[in-house]
């Protein structure tokens, strides 16, 4: 099994040293190859998507992502900037659904900003379309309005598009993915409004069709917004659009206290995915030795379950990240009176240690 590890920058290194070896430790035949990409690939390549890194990708059978990004490259062009690797890595490899896991740990409970009661034993999954939407749809740009409120002034605007294949492959993912858990499924979308979430809403519903075992729910996004502070555990699968999935994913981490808690997967549609820590390169704590690695090792344990189809091993993972939260262990982000604040290099030694002794 080819793994394509791609730390990028800031605290991207830190913590996939750490996801690096809990791999190493589970002792499966996977052979892993680093390369760079964002910042630091374009300084040491002149791009932050250079072919070797993509041809790296495109040949593994998962990638593991750290982060990328830095203030220090806000002024260069677009195209050279770091976050156009992740767009590129999206692109070229075909990753249309994103998941994000909103999992709160018991040990955790009281580092939500909710009430311990709304948010222990919380476990939701936001399923997020990744390549149409508002954010690709064309045409998009400025001009001087023709019509509107105030002809005659300038203007911008984009294009929010959807078609019924991209709906159709990602509610399939959704429904199939709630067939693993609880069954449940929330399609959000904003379909009193606009004519694309009319459609969107048209087609789930067509899709589950197929799926008369899961139940299907729809909800508004302005509703949803409002119902994951309110009573988050009443969801379980939540699929939407590329900008709504964007927004809800980000409230729903923080319900579950640390964005460095939080995995991510991306997956085309043969399960070959890019995995990587929901949270960006955190440049205000890089080389310092505090950032929190958990929700990268979450990730490489969502490879194993989701592209390499090691679900043993991907809970072995979760367990011995379950039992340093139990032994008090936390990085500065979670830390608490009463618990044992440790570095990112310890945190990875305990997951490590404790994997070992589990065997
Ligand atoms: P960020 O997620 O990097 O940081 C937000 C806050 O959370 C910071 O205070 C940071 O210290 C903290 N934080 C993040 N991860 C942490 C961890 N593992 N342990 C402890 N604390 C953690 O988001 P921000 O500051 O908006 O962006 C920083 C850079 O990251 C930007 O250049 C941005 O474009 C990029 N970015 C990259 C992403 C990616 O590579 N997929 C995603 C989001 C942002
Ligand atoms: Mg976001």
């Amino acid at each position: 099994m080819k793994i394509a590890v791609l730390p990028g920058d800031g605290i991207g290194t830190e913590i996939v040293a750490e996801a690096v070896k809990v791999l190493n430790v589970l002792e499966l035949p996977l052979e892993m190859e680093t390369a760079p990409v964002g910042g630091a690939a374009y300084e040491a390549a002149g791009h932050p998507l250079p072919e070797a890194t993509l041809k790296l990708a495109l040949q593994a059978d998962a990638v593991l992502f750290g982060a990328v990004g830095d203030w220090k490259y806000d002024k260069l062009e677009r195209a050279l900037r770091p976050e156009q690797a992740i767009l590129g890595l999206r692109k070229a490899l075909g990753l249309f659904a994103n998941f994000r896991p909103a999992i709160c740990y018991e040990q955790l409970t009281h580092a939500s900003s909710l009430k311990p009661e709304l948010v222990a034993g919380l476990d939701i999954l936001i399923i997020r379309e990744l390549t149409g939407d508002i954010y690709f749809g064309q045409p998009r740009g400025r001009r001087t309005a023709v019509d509107g409120h105030f002809p005659g002034s300038e203007e911008a605007f984009d294009t929010m598009r959807y078609s019924r294949p991209e709906i159709e492959r990602i509610a399939h993912v959704a429904f199939q993915a709630a067939r693993k858990r609880n069954r449940k499924v929330t399609s959000v979308d904003k379909a009193n409004v606009l004519e694309t979430f009319q459609f969107w809403k048209d087609v789930v519903t067509e899709v589950h069709r197929d799926y008369p075992d899961v139940e299907l729910e729809h909800m508004y996004v302005d509703n949803a917004a409002m119902q994951l502070v309110k009573a988050p555990k009443k969801f379980d699968v939540v699929v939407t659009g590329n900008m709504f999935g964007d927004i809800l994913s980000d409230e729903a981490a923080m319900l579950t206290g640390s964005i460095g808690m939080l995995p991510s997967a991306s997956l085309d549609k043969n399960n070959k995915g890019l995995y990587e820590p929901s949270h960006g390169s955190a440049p205000d704590i890089a080389g310092k030795g505090i950032a929190n690695p958990l929700a990268t090792i979450l990730s490489a344990a969502m490879m194993l379950k989701f592209s390499l189809n090691q679900p043993e091993a991907a809970a072995r993972i979760e367990s011995a990240v379950q039992s340093v939260l139990a032994q008090g262990l936390r990085t500065a982000d979670i830390w608490s009176e009463g618990t044992q604040k440790v570095s990112t290099r310890e945190m990875g030694d305990a997951v490590v240690a404790a994997i070992a002794s589990s065997k």
